[in-house]
């Protein structure tokens, strides 16, 4: 078992990484965190605003910035390294940042944890995987080839075989996770749910992408935390652990829970252009991480994180308003 006390999380201002931070300050009084994060469009401070100053501490930095690396890695004993471009519609309209944030950021922090001697664990994604039929019984596994479709989901895939790489061959204690669709407080606007109540509360009608029936496996960001946590303490090095709860469910079947809570009509959304290259299903198999790390979701219940979702995000206003329009405008642009 390892037992860090001071770890890095990069991206903990993002979505995912800042309710990992609040989970990590929450579930483990003993451990630090600093959160290494750019601040980019997609980085809030406010996520992480008002944790204990001894408990978490906010470095704004690139995870390119080798220097910088050198500077704050050494006295840690883990690097998370959740920072990312994270979003596929934004990686068709420009893959640069892409490609410099998600391929040279990770080979940076492998650099860095190869030099100090530090445990790393990388945050990817089930999109590596490619995509599924709808029809298709079978489901992605730790021994699924990689396929991946997007700019986004091949930037994660590379990441993802640097990791392998520095394990292999320099001995870095390395391991991996790929993680299904996440919901939950503090997600952008400009991803699915986020976008469709955000939409709502405003009074314009929700926007769909092609047929609707595109199926996403939805996991509560709180059962990601637990499990990164699970690997992290108790994984083993070199390996890769799929995270998922089996929450298949497809997109018009999600917009009209999230309609029926505003009690709206279940037909009252327009079909916007789809897009390219568009997944059409995604499905895990997190067999392993429950036979080996004995870890379970606690959130079974998808209507029942929707409505507390739904309700964070109508009080607070505040938090996600500033980006809104700049996000629809960038919408409206593409024809989505
Ligand atoms: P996000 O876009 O909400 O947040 C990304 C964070 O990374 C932001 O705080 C941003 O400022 C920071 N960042 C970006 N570039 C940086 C750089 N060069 N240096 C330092 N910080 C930088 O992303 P998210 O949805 O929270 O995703 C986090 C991670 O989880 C990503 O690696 C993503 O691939 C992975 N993931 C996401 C999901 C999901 O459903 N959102 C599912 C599985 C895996
Ligand atoms: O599977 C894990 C991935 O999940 C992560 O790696 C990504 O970082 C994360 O963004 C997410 O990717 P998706 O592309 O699946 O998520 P997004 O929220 O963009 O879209 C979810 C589905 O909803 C997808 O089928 C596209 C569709 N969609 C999306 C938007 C924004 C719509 O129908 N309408 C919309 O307005």
């Amino acid at each position: 078992m390892f037992e860090p006390t001071n770890i890095i999380v990069t991206g903990g201002c993002g979505f995912i990484g800042s309710n990992f931070v609040h989970y990590v300050v929450r579930e483990h009084p003993g451990v630090h965190v600093t959160v290494l994060d750019k601040l980019t469009y997609a980085g809030n401070p406010e996520n992480i605003a008002g944790l204990p100053e001894d408990r978490a501490e906010l470095v704004v930095g690139d995870v390119c910035d080798r220097e910088l690396l050198d500077r704050i890695v050494p006295g840690h004993d883990a690097i998370v390294h959740y920072a990312a471009e994270s979003h596929n519609d934004n990686s068709i309209a420009d893959p640069e940042p892409f490609l410099r944030t998600n391929v040279e950021g990770t080979y940076a922090l492998l650099e860095a944890a190869r030099k100090h001697g530090v445990r790393y664990h990388h945050i990817s994604t089930d999109e590596v995987y490619g995509d599924l039929a709808l029809d298709d019984p079978a489901r992605f596994t730790e021994e699924t080839p990689y396929r991946p479709s997007s700019p986004y989901s091949s930037t994660k895939a590379s990441s993802d075989l640097l990791v392998r790489a520095w394990h292999r061959t320099f001995g870095v204690r390395a391991t991996i996770s790929n993680c299904s669709n996440n919901y939950g407080p503090y997600q952008h606007v400009e991803k699915f749910i986020p976008r469709q109540i955000t939409n709502l509360i405003g009074g314009v009608r929700p926007k769909l992408y092609g047929d609707g029936l595109n199926v996403r496996d939805w996991i509560h960001t709180d059962d990601h935390s637990s499990a990164v946590w699970a690997v992290l303490t108790r994984g083993r090095a070199g390996e890769t652990y799929l995270i998922g709860a089996d929450g298949e469910k497809n997109n018009i079947t999600v917009l009209r829970e999230i309609l029926k809570a505003f009690g709206r009509d279940e037909d009252d959304f327009d079909w916007v252009r789809d897009r390219p290259g568009h997944d059409r299903r995604y499905a895990i198999d997190s067999a392993k991480l429950r036979r080996e790390l004995g870890w379970e979701p606690a959130h079974t219940d998808f209507a029942e994180g929707l409505a507390e979702t739904i309700r964070w995000y109508r009080e607070n206003e505040a938090w996600w308003r500033p980006a809104k329009a700049a996000t629809e405008a960038r919408y409206a642009a593409q024809g989505q």
